[in-house]
């Protein structure tokens, strides 16, 4: 089996129902459930004895010790983190605690497991590290697209506690030989997607009549990956990923943010337009800019293209459909997702701007 942390949240869970959708093989889903985190995401796995599910810490080293002698996983990948940039800036203790200190814990568990396994278990074994393209930074309009070989120069307290765990995971293969693997991956969009970030906080404010809220002058460039697509990447570098490697993941789909909430205010009107017959384009509102806030990332993902044959299946259009018809579909899950908790996060972040 393999041990997925964070299973539980957007891409973690993604992961997991993909996993189990292309293999039998278990996975033990070790999740905190903080905020960000959602039983419900796994509703389809329920009953299934393929999935077994752990509330717990990454930095609880007796129960991830536990967990490991008992389920002897022959892989980890790592997706549980704090993950919100603008959460980063309100308070970065979580970000500090969970994103460096947990896997700092996590890396000594596991490389306790990896010491006790019989020799070929040991060679065979993967610590695979799921990360960011925020790490190396911004970049200027004209220049080229990170590489791996890009150095880190990470600018928010979110993108600084992902590098420091991507540097403790490198030294933990120099050091102590265990067998990592380490992707960055661009900005991810799809289903179960919590509504805080950019792409499904506006089609949720969009649908509840609520202001768009842009920050600055909306011209910053992320370059977006579906995230089923972001799912098989990782499954491929797991399985033949080079050790020590890190890998760029990315979708080769650089938008202005302007420009992705003009296409989701479009295709809502296509497929739910408003009653009164304007478009949702009308609730656009330009309110602050993020402090620091980031310019322009860009992936070059022609390594994990040549080493591993691996390319995005969707393109930003086929993606940006499925994903607003998802909402659409499960107006159910967002409005279990929108609790106290969330409204209050929304109240600090927006001040009445959303
Ligand atoms: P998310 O915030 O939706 O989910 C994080 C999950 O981790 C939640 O289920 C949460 O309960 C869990 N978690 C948090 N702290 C934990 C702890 N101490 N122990 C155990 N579980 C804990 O995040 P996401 O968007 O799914 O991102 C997953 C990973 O992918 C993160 O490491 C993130 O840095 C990375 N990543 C995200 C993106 C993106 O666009 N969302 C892009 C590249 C990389
Ligand atoms: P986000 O989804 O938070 O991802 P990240 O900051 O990790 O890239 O934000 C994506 C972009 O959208 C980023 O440039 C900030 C911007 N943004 C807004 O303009 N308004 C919003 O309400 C949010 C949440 C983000």
């Amino acid at each position: 089996m393999i041990l997925v942390t964070g299973g539980a949240g957007f891409i973690g869970s993604n992961f997991v129902l993909d996993w189990l959708a292309h293999s039998d093989e278990p996975v033990l889903n070790l999740d905190k459930l903080t905020y960000a985190g959602n039983r419900r995401n796994l509703d389809r796995l329920e009953g299934d004895a393929r999935h077994v599910f752990v509330q717990g810490d990454i930095g609880d080293t007796g129960l991830v010790a536990r967990l490991l002698a008992e389920h002897r996983p022959r892989a980890v990948v790592n997706f549980a983190a704090e993950s919100h940039v603008d959460r980063s800036i309100l308070g970065a203790g979580d970000f500090i605690q969970t994103n460096i200190v947990g896997t700092f814990h996590l890396l000594e568990a596991v490389r306790g497991h990896w010491l006790d396994l019989p020799e070929a278990e040991r060679a065979a074994f993967r610590f695979l590290h799921v990360s960011t393209d925020e790490v190396y930074g911004s970049l200027t309009p004209e220049a080229p697209a990170f590489t791996e070989q890009h150095a880190y120069e990470p600018n928010s307290p979110y993108s600084a506690s992902k590098a420091a765990s991507d540097h403790l995971v490198r030294a933990w293969h120099h050091t102590h030989g265990l067998p990592v693997l380490t992707t960055n991956c661009s900005n991810n969009y799809g289903p179960l997607h919590f509504p805080e970030k950019l792409i499904p906080l506006m089609i949720v404010n969009a649908l509840a009549g609520k202001p768009l809220p842009v920050y600055g002058d909306g011209m910053q460039v992320r370059d977006w990956l579906y995230v089923g697509d972001h799912c098989s990447a990782i499954r491929r570098v797991l399985e033949a990923g080079r050790v020590a490697e890190t890998y760029n993941v990315g979708g080769w789909n650089e938008k202005p943010n302007i420009e992705i909430v003009r296409t989701i205010c479009a295709l809502l009107d296509e497929l739910r337009p408003r009653a009164d017959g304007q478009s949702y384009t009308t609730q656009i509102t330009y309110v602050k800019d993020r402090p620091g806030h980031d310019r322009r990332y860009a992936i070059d993902a022609r390594k994990i293209e040549r080493e591993l044959g691996w390319r995005p299946a969707e393109t930003f259009d086929t993606g940006i459909r499925k994903t607003v018809r998802w909402y659409l579909d499960n107006a159910d899950w967002v409005a279990e997702v929108q609790s106290g908790a969330y409204r209050e996060w929304v109240k600090a972040q927006y001040q009445g701007a959303a």
